[in-house]
């Protein structure tokens, strides 16, 4: 059979492998199942054969055969259960790690964990034990109707109006639920956004407005998934109703059949219990089938957004960047709102070169830098880091050539010297050299535990101040060839600032290409070329010696530098 051109993702490969997983304990179940049929089979020969022949020895006999099957049941039930635990944590093994890093990559919230966890729990749960058990169905009832036709009916005529059930259930909830699962996801987003914002929400008294707002949305998901199981409960009543009728049944039918003398005992009873193995995994299903349609859910979200992107082609190893970056016609914007916020950028930088960029606020200037580091692509134009497309450099490769500051800076939970080395290997010499380039070795070694101590939970808090030069540390770290500082200094006091200006000075004179964001003529000062952004086009370009004297003329006025109209002859493109 020819293959299908189907991507073969992440995913889907670790589906396969769970399915195979299935399989082999679908296998276990083929032997469980055989040996669950034991107790009906015991109890036909006791009926038919002890009982009437008042043999005891073969009473003897039975028994223990009987116990050695119940022995090899409860040893393959084990087995079984191992393969499933096995198989679950293989699955996670193969996801897990990609998908949080899919996560953070694409800047998503937990949903794709929560659902890897509940497609999880599903696979390695006992309903699934269920479900495989269904094929046997067929088997099930075909023995009731060797046993005798008539309770073959009966047998049949339940298992109908089981599926029927089942299939009432599936149409009553599938909606509702998949509603519920919505809202409810929605209020856990909004709640993990809020608790990021949990000092002004403090401090202006939001807590009253905002627990409504989340109240709304989670009351709406339970009241949604509440009806859903109150229509599923119900379903589930009838059906474990009916199946009880059912019981009552066969063995009426049976007792009938025995009464005509045209069964015995024996056979009523073991119909019985064999009707009820081979219709139990429909009564399970309908009980279980919230479960199933949120582990549905899961892996079509997960199918659709997860694991999609190949894993990481490998790409040609490039040589070290130097640090020459240069745009050539870029318009781009947020990719998620597909919206162009800046364009038209032409420019060209040497390495060694340090570029001042500055312009009013929600012009584009962090959508620029986020367009030069390849965080964002471009929807026209391109970028090049020497000469070589931005998108197209591997990103492991380029990460520690580029050194970024950003606006909001996040901090994340582990030492000091973690977060500085980038969460790669500590090297502590280079550590230093960052922390000192930055102006934070001083103020590192004054915290408990030095460059030891943990940020995050449980760890120090630090001031906005200690975050934006241990995040300047981390972006000089290893001296990148591409270093960009988003308003690095809006924190910091004057001290920190001349470490700033020094910083930029060093990292010139050792070649590094930098760009930084600024307000303040202090800091643009230091620069050699400048650019002002307004209103997402380069409004300016040139040395900064030529700009600066017109920028702090207006700033002298009265202007703020960024509000600076200025546009020299010729400067556009250098
Ligand atoms: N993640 C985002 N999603 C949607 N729109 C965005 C996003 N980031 C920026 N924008 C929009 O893009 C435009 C440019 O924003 P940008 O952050 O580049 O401005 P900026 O010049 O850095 O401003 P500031 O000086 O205030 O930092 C703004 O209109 C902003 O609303
Ligand atoms: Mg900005």
């Amino acid at each position: 059979m020819p293959r299908t051109s189907a991507p073969s993702t992440p995913f889907v490969r670790a589906m396969a492998t769970a399915r195979g997983g299935l399989q082999r304990v679908a296998f276990f179940s083929f032997f469980i199942n055989l040996l669950m049929l034991t107790s009906s089979v015991y109890m036909l020969q006791v009926y038919d054969r002890v009982l009437a022949s008042r043999s005891e020895s073969t009473l003897i006999y039975l028994t223990l055969f009987a116990a050695a099957c119940l022995a090899t049941l409860g040893l393959l039930e084990g087995v079984r259960s191992r393969l499933l635990v096995r198989m679950g944590a293989r699955f996670d093994a193969q996801l897990s790690a990609q998908v949080f890093s899919e996560t953070l990559a694409r800047g998503r919230n937990g949903q794709a964990l929560r659902d890897l966890d509940s497609l999880r729990g599903f696979l390695t749960g006992t309903h699934i034990l269920s479900l495989l058990d269904a094929p046997w169905m067929p088997i099930y009832l075909g023995l009731v109707y060797v046993l005798h036709p008539l309770l073959g009916h009966v047998a049949l005529g339940g298992a109908v109006l089981l599926f029927a059930l089942g299939l009432w259930n599936e149409r009553r909830t599938r909606r509702t639920l998949a509603e519920a699962g919505g809202e409810l996801s929605a209020s856990h987003q909004f709640a993990e956004m809020s608790s990021r914002n949990a000092d002004a929400i403090r401090a202006m008294g939001m807590l009253p407005g905002l627990t409504a707002l989340w109240r709304r949305r989670h009351d709406l998901g339970l009241g949604l998934q509440g009806l859903a199981s109150d229509r599923a409960a119900s379903v589930a009543a009838v059906a474990k109703a009916t199946r009880f009728l059912l019981q009552v049944g066969i063995l009426g039918v049976g007792a009938w059949l025995v009464i005509q003398e045209q069964t015995t005992a024996g056979v009523m009873i073991a119909a019985s219990i064999v009707m009820g193995r081979g219709l139990a995994p429909v009564e399970a299903a309908i009980g279980g089938w919230r479960g199933f349609l949120a582990a549905r859910q899961a892996h079509q979200r997960l199918l659709e957004g997860y694991g999609q992107q190949p894993a990481d082609q490998a790409r040609m190893p490039l040589p070290a960047p130097t640090g020459a970056l240069s745009f050539e016609g870029v318009a781009g914007g947020p990719p998620e709102a597909r919206k162009i916020t800046v364009r038209e950028l032409s420019f060209a930088l040497e390495p060694g070169t340090c570029l001042g960029i500055t312009g009013p606020s929600a012009a584009g200037k962090s959508t620029l830098v986020r367009l030069a580091l390849g965080i964002w692509r471009p929807m026209a134009g391109v970028v090049r880091l020497d000469g070589v497309n931005i998108a197209d450099w591997d990103r492991q490769d380029v990460g520690p050539h580029i050194g970024y500051l950003p606006q909001d800076i996040e901090l994340f939970p582990g030492t000091v010297a973690d977060n500085i080395a980038r969460f790669g290997e500590v090297d502590p010499g280079q550590v230093v050299e960052a922390a000192k380039l930055a102006g934070a070795h001083a103020m590192v070694l004054e915290l408990p535990g030095g460059y030891d101590a943990e940020i995050g939970p449980g760890g120090v808090n630090l001031s906005g101040g200690q975050r934006q030069r241990i995040g300047l540390a981390r972006a000089f770290y290893g001296r990148p060839a591409l270093i960009v500082l988003d308003e690095p200094t809006s924190n910091l006091d004057a001290e920190g600032e001349a470490a700033v200006r020094q910083a930029m000075d060093a990292l010139r004179e050792a070649g590094r290409t930098l760009i930084v964001i600024a307000h303040r003529p202090a800091l643009l000062g230091g620069t050699d070329k400048l650019m002002v952004i307004q209103q997402g086009r380069i409004g300016a370009f040139g040395d900064t010696s030529e700009l600066m004297p017109q920028i702090t003329r207006r700033v002298v006025a009265g202007i703020a530098p960024s509000q600076v109209p200025v546009v020299p002859a010729g400067a556009r493109h250098v």
